[in-house]
C-alpha cells in the first residue's frame, strides 16, 4: 500500500509511522528515496530502544568492567531456545524412542548434529558463563546496595541455569545419562526428612524409569525456560533500575560518580552484537569439530565402573568421599548456598562496589587465600584418602558424628581461624576478610571438582 493511502487513513503520527516502517520492512526494495531509508532506521532504533537504554555512562562501555558475560549468557540462552525448539521435533521423551530419535536426529535429520551439538556445547559454555558472571559480580562488589536484590535473582537464575543442565543430560537416555542423574538422585536422598519424598516427586517413583524421563522433560522444556522468561527481563530491569552496571562511589559519599553518558546507540549496541557475534562463531565452529558425547542405550542393569555426576556436581560427589552424606550432601551445600543469598544483606564496614577486589589490600588477600587453598585442599584430599579414617579411630561413635560432625567442625575452626588470622595481619575491613574466605572456599570447591572429574578411576580411587 503507498503511503499516501496510508496518510488518508487518518491514522495517528506514530501509528502511521509504525505501518509504514513494516511495510518497510517486508518490501526493503521499495524504501529507495533518502527519506525511507531514514524511516526505515528510525523503525530499528525504535525497536532497540525498547530494550535497551537511549543513553549509557561512557565508562560502563569499557569491556573490562563486566568483560561481556551478562550479554555472552543472554545470547546463549536465546541459542538455547532456538535449538531446543529444533530439536523438539525429533526428539521423543520415552525410554524405548529417546535414544533412537537422538541417533535419527544425527545420522538422517539435515544438520540434526550440527544443531544438537550448538545445544549441548551452548547448555555447557552457559554454565561456565554465569558462573564467570557471578564471580565477576561479586568482585567487583555488585552486591552491595542498591544492587542486593538483583544479586538474589542472579542466584535464582543460577539455580535455573543448573537445574536446565542437569534435566537436559538425562533427555538422551544413553548410558552417561542414566547413570550419572542416578547418581545425583543418590545424592538428594541424603537430606534429612525430605529427601526420599523429593527423589521419588522428581523420579517419579522409586525407580528411574519413563515417568522420570517425563518429568525431566517437562522441566527441561517448559518450567525452566518459562522460569527464565520471567526472571531474565526482571533482572535487567533492576540493572536499568540501579542506573547501569556498577561504578565506584564517589569516596565519602553515598552515591556513585557520575561520568559522561553516550547514546546507547551505536555505541553499546555496536559492542554487544560484537560480543554476540563471536560469540555465535565460537560455539558454531566448536560443534562443527566436537560431537556432543553420546554412550551406548541406557542399560538399567549395568553401571559403568566409575559411575560419575555430570562434571558440576563432582564437587559435591567428591566431599561425599569424605565427609558424611549429611554433611556432603546436605549441610554444606546448603550452608553455602545460604551464606551466598545471605551475602548482600551483612552488614560491612563499607560500599566497594564498582572497585575490583575492595581494594588493592582486597587483591593481595585473596590471592594469599587462594594459594593457601591450592595448596591446603590437595594436602587434605590425600590425607584423608590414605591415611586419616575418624571413623576406624573413634569406632565408638556414630559416623555421622566422627566422619560428619567432628571433621566439618575441625573445618569450620580452620576457615574461623583462617578469617581471624587474616584480618590481624592484614588490618583488613571485614569486606576484605569475608572476600578472602570466599575465594578459600571457591579455590577449594574447584579443586575438588577438578579431582572427582580427572583424578578419579574405578571404584572412585584416587590415582595420582
Ligand atoms: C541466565 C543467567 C544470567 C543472565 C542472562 C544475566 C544477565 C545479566 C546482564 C545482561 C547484566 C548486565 C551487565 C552485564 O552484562 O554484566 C547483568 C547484571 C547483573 N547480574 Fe546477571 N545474569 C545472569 C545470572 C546472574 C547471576 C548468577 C548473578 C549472581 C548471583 C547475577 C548478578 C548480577 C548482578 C548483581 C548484576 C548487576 C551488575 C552491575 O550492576 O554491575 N546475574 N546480568
Amino acid at each position: 500500500m503507498p503511503d499516501r493511502k496510508l496518510q488518508q487513513q487518518n491514522l495517528a503520527p506514530d501509528q502511521l509511522s509504525f505501518l509504514q516502517s513494516i511495510r518497510y520492512s517486508i518490501f526493503p526494495g521499495s524504501f529507495n528515496t533518502k527519506t525511507d531509508r531514514e524511516k526505515y532506521r528510525g523503525f530499528f532504533r525504535t525497536l532497540i530502544l525498547h530494550f535497551r537504554p537511549r543513553t549509557v555512562p561512557e565508562r560502563t562501555l569499557r569491556f573490562t568492567l563486566t568483560w561481556g558475560l551478562g550479554g555472552m549468557a543472554v545470547m546463549l540462552v536465546l541459542m538455547l531456545f532456538g535449538t531446543g525448539v529444533l530439536l523438539k521435533f525429533v526428539y521423543q521423551p520415552l525410554p524405548d524412542r529417546a535414544y533412537a530419535s537422538v541417533l535419527h536426529l544425527q545420522n538422517d535429520v539435515f544438520f540434526g548434529q550440527l544443531i544438537r551439538n550448538v545445544h549441548h556445547w551452548s547448555g555447557n559454555i552457559l554454565l561456565v558463563i554465569v558462573f564467570l558472571h557471578f564471580l565477576r559480580a561479586f568482585f567487583s562488589g555488585a552486591f552491595h546496595p542498591p544492587r542486593q536484590f538483583n544479586w538474589i535473582i542472579g542466584l535464582c537464575l543460577f539455580l535455573a541455569v543448573l537445574i536446565s543442565n542437569f534435566t537436559g543430560y538425562l533427555l538422551p537416555w544413553d548410558q552417561l545419562a542414566f547413570w550419572a542423574i542416578t547418581i545425583s538422585m543418590g545424592i538428594l536422598e541424603y537430606m534429612p526428612w525430605v529427601g526420599e519424598w523429593l527423589k521419588k516427586l522428581i523420579q517419579g517413583g522409586s525407580e528411574m524409569g519413563p515417568a522420570t524421563l517425563t518429568n525431566f522433560f517437562a522441566i527441561h522444556t517448559a518450567v525452566i525456560p518459562a522460569l527464565l522468561l520471567i526472571l531474565m527481563p526482571f533482572h535487567f530491569w533492576r540493572v536499568r533500575k540501579a542506573g547501569g552496571v556498577v561504578v565506584p562511589r564517589s569516596p565519602g559519599e553515598n552515591h556513585e560518580i557520575k561520568s559522561k553518558t553516550v547514546p546507547a546507540i551505536p555505541n553499546l549496541i555496536l559492542r554487544e552484537l560484537v560480543v554476540a557475534l563471536s560469540l555465535i562463531a565460537f560455539i558454531l565452529v566448536f560443534s562443527v569439530f566436537f560431537n556432543a558425547p553420546l554412550g551406548d542405550k541406557a542399560n538399567p542393569g549395568l553401571s559403568p565402573n566409575p559411575t560419575k555426576a555430570p562434571w558440576y556436581f563432582m564437587g559435591i560427589q567428591e566431599m561425599l568421599l569424605h565427609f558424611h552424606p549429611l554433611f556432603a550432601a546436605f549441610v554444606l551445600p546448603v550452608f553455602i548456598a545460604g551464606s551466598l543469598f545471605f551475602l548482600p544483606y551483612m552488614k560491612y564496614d563499607m560500599n566497594p562496589s564498582g572497585v575490583w577486589f575492595v581494594s588493592q589490600k582486597g587483591r593481595r588477600m585473596a590471592m594469599f587465600s587462594a594459594i593457601s587453598a591450592a595448596i591446603a585442599t590437595p594436602i587434605g584430599i590425600i590425607a584423608d584418602e590414605f591415611f586419616v579414617d575418624f571413623t576406624a579411630w573413634l569406632p565408638g561413635l556414630p559416623a555421622v558424628i566422627s566422619n560428619g560432625l567432628l571433621p566439618v567442625t575441625v573445618l569450620a575452626v580452620v576457615v574461623a581461624g583462617f578469617y581471624l588470622l587474616l584480618k590481624k595481619k592484614y588490618a583488613a575491613t571485614n569486606n576484605e576478610a569475608i572476600q578472602a574466605i570466599f575465594v578459600f572456599l571457591l579455590v577449594a570447591f574447584i579443586i575438588l571438582t577438578i579431582t572427582g572429574v580427572w583424578f578419579r578411576g574405578q571404584g572412585m580411587a584416587l590415582y595420582i
